[in-house]
């Protein structure tokens, strides 16, 4: 018989329900959209209300513990204890960030619930020579998922969008290399009100695409309108 498997919650209900249950385990979701549209406030979250360790790679300096332990306080989580739970790296560049991601399989176990690279091409974008890096970021997928799947693990990828001026839309970074490792994708837009988003499922292993929700960025995080 087929065992259902606990997704993680994002403590959003509209959220949870766009993406079938949570967050999915041995899978990767990808998390993009443009600056200030909640990517890291929502993985962090994920991290925050699901038992379990969470690895969170930090390229960009974008993960505050300070905002953590303001969520977990807002909602009634001993702030330390909140932190604890999550272990931090912060490469500083491409290699670092390869070198981090291999030491992953050295130190993430079944403890753990949730993998976050925030962001995936952060480092990627600055640097040159595509070609290569695109294998990078394919290898880096793949300890990743193989992760996910070994620990029955949440893997979230945070990515960023640019502008494809011959399309004339946003698109995210190396779509086609994190489209096939990625088999749920959530855009994340800005809305014409304050701390208001808009979650857009753009693909899902089991639910339809298109499917829309808006959410609000507040003290607590990422709550419900
Ligand atoms: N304490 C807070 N209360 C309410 N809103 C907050 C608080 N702290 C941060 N925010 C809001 O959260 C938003 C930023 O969210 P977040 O950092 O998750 O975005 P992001 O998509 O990761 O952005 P980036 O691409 O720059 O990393 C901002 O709009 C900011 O105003
Ligand atoms: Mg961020």
């Amino acid at each position: 018989m087929v065992k259902f498997m606990e997704l993680l919650s994002t403590g959003s209900r509209a959220l949870d329900e766009l993406l079938g249950g949570g967050i999915g385990r041995k899978v990767l979701t990808q998390i993009y959209g443009s600056f200030a549209t909640g990517k890291t406030t929502l993985a962090a979250q994920v991290g925050l209300l699901n038992r379990g360790k969470v690895a969170y790679i930090d390229t960009e300096g974008g993960f505050s513990p300070e905002r953590v332990a303001l969520m977990a306080e807002s909602r009634g989580i001993e702030p330390e204890l909140a932190l604890q739970k999550f272990i931090i790296f912060e490469p500083q560049d491409f290699k670092e960030q390869k070198r981090i991601v291999a030491k992953l399989k050295t130190l993430v176990d079944e403890t753990f619930s949730l993998i976050v690279l925030d962001s995936i091409t952060a480092h990627y974008r600055v640097e040159e020579n595509k070609s290569r890096l695109l294998t990078e970021l394919g290898k880096q997928l793949q300890i990743l998922l193989w992760l996910s799947r070994k620990f029955n693990l949440g893997v979230i990828v945070v990515n960023q969008v640019h502008f494809d001026s011959k399309a004339g839309v946003s698109k995210p970074v190396a779509e086609h290399i994190l489209g096939y490792k990625c088999k749920d994708i959530l855009r994340l837009d800005k809305f014409n009100r304050p701390n208001v988003r808009v979650a857009v499922l753009e693909r899902h292993r089991f639910r339809p695409e298109g499917g829309i929700v808006y959410f609000r960025i507040t003290e607590r995080g990422i709550e419900d309108i």
